[in-house]
């Protein structure tokens, strides 16, 4: 049989897939897994690159074992300290006690922090070189994707770029392990997802992380989720390139808060009229019931953002004020926006939006649809209005 975790002759998969955990980070849904990603170099001496969650540490060490047979693992290489893959360097640490652990300053001041280790370690520069024996392990910092510790380890030999972070997506692997063997279809929208939610604050240093990486020749992408890159990393480097510019193909999403219906039927009649004024795609979501994760990759994917709240308390509907909040932590620096709001006694929603607004720095496109208690055909055309105002930006 054909051994799939067989990357080269001297690279190795060692990850684990998690099909149990409901929430990443405590946040962010898992409908299709997710995978931690850890591999084994091997020269004359052996590197770990990275470890997994601490509910896998049990199979990683396994993994590690049967790759190694009675062979010593001499390094362990840190590239990134969350821990999603960090949290089994102890164990590994037990396992083998003469491992030397690899990482930058910030990196073993974290093992420190997190590990209360202190010994045994290798403190690496940006450029410095780990000679394998007949491989080699060179070192470049990437800070803040998404951490302040993160690095790159490059291995000239295999052309294969060990990325952390970097280039990875929601989504555990289905049997196979590079994108030439699994089917590849479902990660684009997961890496979306997991890019909005997870790197999407940092689009500068991914463009920095980005200019860094571009001057060599890679083969295979090995990062700490989703597949291996291989075939299309042309199609990966480039997603990952229009996010963290923060560029968004022509579309609307239409986010809304609505209690009774009736801030929902200004939206129903808003997205009508988007449509027929020949906007699309117009994509909406109740954010009551919405994935958040869902909304932020759209937002993410479009360019333009229409939101509808009801004045709660005097201020916005809470899971209104939640979207704007993950999305002002964003820092994503330019949407078409337009809102609209209701109230039944003292209007709040629609100024508390404008605010937002003028807080991003992002233009306002028509006027504020404002709605007084029931909704009736009243409201219409300035629904109307607000729809052809953005259709007419769109379009110029
Ligand atoms: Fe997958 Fe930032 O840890």
């Amino acid at each position: 049989m054909k051994d799939l975790t067989k990357l080269s002759d001297r690279i190795f998969y060692v990850g684990v897939n998690d099909r149990m955990k409901q929430l990443f980070e405590g946040l962010w849904s898992l409908p299709l897994g997710v995978s931690y990603n850890a591999y084994v170099v091997c020269g004359e001496r052996t590197a770990l690159i990275d470890t997994v969650d601490a509910c896998y540490t049990g199979r990683l060490l396994a993994n590690v074992r049967e790759r190694l047979g009675d062979r010593p693992l001499d390094y362990l290489v840190i590239n990134h300290m969350e821990p999603d893959h960090s949290a089994s360097i102890a164990a590994i640490r037990q396992v083998y006690p003469d491992v030397r652990i690899v990482g930058n300053a910030r990196t073993l001041q974290m093992i420190g922090g997190y590990y209360g280790i202190a010994d045994g370690t290798v403190e690496v520069k940006e450029g410095d070189v780990l000679d394998l024996g007949g491989l080699t392990l060179s070192f470049h910092l990437i800070p803040m994707v998404h951490w302040p510790e993160t690095m790159v380890s490059w291995c000239a030999e295999e052309r294969t770029i060990f990325s952390g972070d970097a280039f990875g997506t929601f989504g555990a692997l289905n049997g196979g392990v590079t994108d030439e063997e699994l089917d590849v279809e479902p990660f684009w929208t997961e890496m979306g997802r997991y890019y909005a939610c997870i790197v999407g604050k940092y689009g500068q240093p991914v463009q920095r992380a980005l200019q860094k990486v571009a001057g060599l020749d890679i083969a295979t992408i090995c990062s700490t989720h989703g597949p291996v890159w291989r075939r299309e990393i042309g199609r990966v480097v480039a997603m990952y390139d229009r996010l963290s510019r923060y560029e968004g193909e022509p579309g609307v999403v239409l986010a809304y808060g609505s209690m009774y219906g009736n801030t929902e039927q200004t939206a129903e009649r808003i997205a009508r009229e988007l449509v027929a004024a020949g906007v699309k795609p117009v994509v909406m979501y109740n954010l009551s019931t919405a994935d958040l994760s869902q909304v932020l990759r759209d937002i993410f994917r479009y360019d333009t953002l229409i939101v509808g709240s009801p004045t709660y308390n005097g201020q916005l509907y809470p899971p209104v004020e939640s979207l704007l909040s993950k999305l002002s932590a964003r820092c994503i620096p330019y949407r078409r926006f337009a809102c609209f709001g209701s109230f039944t006694w003292a209007g709040a929603a629609v100024r508390r939006m404008t605010e937002f607004a003028e807080s991003m720095k992002w233009p306002m496109i028509g006027a504020p649809v404002e709605l007084k208690q029931g909704y009736s055909t009243a409201v219409e055309p300035a629904c109307r209005a607000l729809a052809e105002a953005v259709a007419a930006d769109m379009k110029s």
